[in-house]
């Protein structure tokens, strides 16, 4: 996207301020100015406005009012509040009715500024991104139920190939899922959601930043914390689709702990779903015995240690025992080139690390969707 031409709507009653927002803003930005509440509220009916930035103090409608009444014209569009120090409330309320992307105290710094709009417009660019794909992948996932499971399939490699440093992530999760599933005596229908579960769990991940994502060290507490939003993410992306509701509170719930420590509800012992505590225990040993960007794999050996060692506390023990008792102490069967069956029936594709993950994102939504039409056409098998 062309960030020269964002277009900014910045709104005062103070045209000197305004002449200076747009002196500061005007080389970058394409800058639309109003001098109150109501006009701004035009300009944002006619134009692709990206930011708004709005002063809290105006005659009429103040800043907090205009940010509230831009939700239902563009409710995508990113808000600033400019404050003076005597507005505390006005901020709490706006922060509080979670429609400002940041506030500004003034008299501001313009270098500040300049730095805090054009990180407000990064965001936006990828909030829009995310919600093209969020679009995409949905168009995908509701045409589950009359094409192949190859659908399915093609989204986890496309998933993988975005969020995970090794490829086939999300199906090996599904797959000792499924080996636990069969030990624990599931019905048809449990067996099927939760392979579906193992397949999407992540799929929320999508909105993280790839630099995020694959980033070649250990995550600080505010990368984590987008991260921690990726189950709800998931959940939230799957919610309309029928097919989807059994896996829906497993995927919601993948990040919980035995002991309550987890995420993203602190959801403790028997009142995690039982597909979550699965989803866990599979998402967990996949990621020990694969290469992750900040370190090699740990060995089954020692996966399964670690498996053991968080019975009690993490990890559900029977589940974990389950999972063991298929792959071996020592990941005999994974040793072996081995991995356990699918219940789909979905077979395991290999993808090339190296393709970018949102070509390849955007290569499997397109093969998903051909494959969707092949398949309810008249005359498809
Ligand atoms: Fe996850």
């Amino acid at each position: 996207m062309d960030k020269s031409r964002s277009k900014i709507l910045v709104i005062d009653d103070e045209p000197a301020n305004l002449r200076l927002l747009r002196r500061v803003l005007g080389d970058e930005y394409e800058t639309f100015a109003a001098l109150s509440g109501p006009e701004g509220l035009d300009i944002l009916r006619q134009q692709d406005i990206c930011l708004i930035i709005t002063d809290q103090r105006m005659p009429g409608m103040t800043g907090v009012q205009v940010l509230e009444s831009s939700l239902s014209i563009r409710p995508e569009a990113i808000k600033i509040l400019l404050t003076g120090y005597t507005d505390i409330q006005a901020l709490i309320d706006a922060i509080n009715s979670g429609n400002v992307y940041k506030y500004i105290q003034k008299p501001w710094d313009a270098e500040d500024l300049k730095l805090t709009v054009k990180r407000a417009v990064e965001a936006y660019d990828l909030r829009r991104a995310n919600q093209q794909l969020v679009k995409e992948l949905q168009v995908a996932l509701l045409q589950l139920e009359n094409v192949s499971m190859g659908t399915i399939q093609a989204l986890a490699d496309a998933l993988d190939a975005k969020c995970d440093y090794t490829s086939g992530h999300s199906l090996r999760v599904s797959r000792y899922a499924v080996s636990v599933g069969r030990r624990l005596g599931l019905t048809e229908l449990e067996m099927r959601d939760l392979e579906l579960a193992g397949i999407l769990h992540d799929i929320g991940k999508i909105g993280v930043p790839e630099s995020i994502l694959w980033k070649p060290a250990r995550l600080t507490p505010e990368e984590q914390a987008i991260m921690a939003v990726h189950p709800v993410r998931s959940a939230q992306m799957i919610e309309d689709i029928p097919v989807l509701s059994g896996a829906q509170p497993w995927i919601r719930h993948h990040h919980e702990y035995l002991d309550g420590s987890g995420y993203p509800d602190q959801l403790a012992g028997d009142s995690i779903p039982l597909g979550a505590r699965v989803i866990l225990v599979a998402d967990a040993y996949d990621a020990m015995t694969s290469d992750r960007p900040y370190r090699k794999n740990i060995g089954y050996e020692r996966a399964t240690f670690e498996l053991r060692k968080y019975s009690g506390s993490q990890f559900d023990k029977q589940i974990v025992e389950a999972l063991l008792s298929s792959v071996g102490e020592g990941g005999e069967l994974l040793r072996a080139g081995g991995i356990p069956e699918s219940f789909l029936g979905l077979q395991l594709n290999a993808v090339d690390p190296l393709q970018s993950g949102k070509q390849y994102l955007a290569e499997s939504i397109r093969r998903a969707k051909a494959e969707a039409e092949q398949s309810v056409s008249p005359g498809a098998a």
